[in-house]
């Protein structure tokens, strides 16, 4: 199978993978025969690509990071656990950020969730994540199928992923971990609280509504802090996942110096909690690729461009490498264009990862310069490495 556009589906292909929705139900499960009602369907709701299958690239099999059933699963509790402030504050009028504050700190959203059910399954979705986590090999590239929205459910659960990967590579415990992702299954629980159409809507945001937007991390802490079940790490990484190494990010401007030392060391006063640097990088690489309504996904190799530039200023150096020995810059079935030599302008699969030289892919040439098929071919770019690509989605 391979990665397509929804601009390139016709009808009659097959989906390769399930489409899932942003509430964890299965929308068109895989195998399913595409037809113009699904594509039209599938466009509308803000789907940029699919994975669909292919007799030429049939044997490429890109297996899940996370068992599909999970991150379904995961993403309903998250929704749930969301729904309770939004519930509890739905017939007060909120006009400031500080009326939403007082409502926080008025205990009722904390006490709701402190007694429910779904605080519980939170805790224990994010031991099966770091459980299928740890398990898992590689990354595969957190490219699955995302919606017009940086508010999404989906979104939560494969920041988790990501940071889960890079925390162990850093070496924290199981228990960390799972505080981890417990954070960092929660870590945008302070928008719900913010007047929607800030991030929904297409257009420049005023000085205020930015400022508004800024005291998510805060209004998500003050929601958790303190509830039984959530832990203070987690608390802190839901307050501190937007802070940059140069202390320019929000809302306390708390800053880095760019090492992930090991034995682990104590946060220092002023700095950031380092498993939140971990959560910030992952959040940046997912918002990247993920579509916006103002513009199209990034492939992950144009997103690793962009983030080496925030390296040292926004993002801290050390996690930033870890994650280029974690994520493929052009992950299994994603399409790719050859920018030099004689198949210049081919148009290619990848069709296997080398783990020791993730950017060297061997691909699968299926088209010419004509984007025409042909007799498929493939390519070893470890053992071709004068052999440029570049990630495309066709
Ligand atoms: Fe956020």
């Amino acid at each position: 199978m391979y990665r397509v556009s929804t601009d390139y589906l016709k009808p009659g292909m097959v989906l390769g993978k399930a489409i899932i929705s942003d509430t964890g139900t299965i929308l068109l499960n895989r195998g399913v025969k595409l037809t113009d009602f699904y594509i039209s369907k599938l466009k509308k709701l803000g789907y940029d690509t699919v994975f669909i299958e292919d007799p030429d690239t049939s044997d490429i099999a890109i297996e899940d990071d996370i068992n599909e059933q999970t991150r379904r699963k995961a993403i309903q509790h998250i929704r749930a656990l969301f729904n309770v402030p939004i519930s509890e504050l739905k017939n007060e009028k909120k006009t400031t950020i500080n009326d939403i504050k007082k409502s926080i700190e008025s205990g009722r959203i904390k006490e709701k969730l402190a007694n429910s059910k779904i605080l519980k399954n939170i805790g224990a979705i994010s031991y099966q994540i770091v459980d299928e986590v740890l398990d898992s090999k590689i990354l595969s590239g957190l490219v699955s199928f995302k919606r017009y929205s940086d508010f999404t459910y989906k979104h939560c659960v494969d920041v988790t992923v990501l940071a889960v990967t890079l925390a162990d590579k850093f070496l924290y415990d199981k228990d960390k971990l799972i505080e981890l992702a417990k954070g960092c299954l929660l870590h945008d629980i302070g928008r719900v609280l913010i007047d929607k159409s800030l991030y929904e809507e297409p257009r420049k945001l005023s000085k205020e509504e930015l400022e508004t937007i800024k005291t998510h991390p805060t209004l998500g802490y003050l929601t958790l802090k303190d509830i039984a079940g959530i832990g203070i790490i987690s608390a802190h990484i839901v307050y501190q996942h937007h802070e940059q190494q140069n202390g320019e990010g929000y809302p306390r401007g708390l800053k880095g110096d760019n090492t992930m030392p090991l034995p682990r060391k104590e946060t220092k006063k002023g700095y950031i909690m380092p498993l939140a640097e971990i959560v910030y990088t992952a959040n940046v690489y997912d918002a990247l690729v993920s579509p916006r309504v103002y513009r199209s996904a990034y492939t992950p190799d144009q997103a690793f461009f962009i983030m080496k530039r925030m390296a040292g200023t926004h993002i801290n150096r050390e996690v930033l490498k870890m994650m280029f020995e974690v994520i493929p810059a052009y992950p299994l079935g994603t399409t790719v264009i050859i920018s030099t030599g004689k198949f210049k302008n081919y148009i290619a699969v990848v069709s296997k990862i080398n783990r020791d030289n993730l950017s060297k892919p061997v691909i699968r040439v299926i088209f010419n310069d004509r984007k025409k098929r042909i007799e498929p071919f493939e390519i070893d770019l470890s053992a071709n490495p004068h052999i440029n690509i570049s990630g495309i989605i066709i």
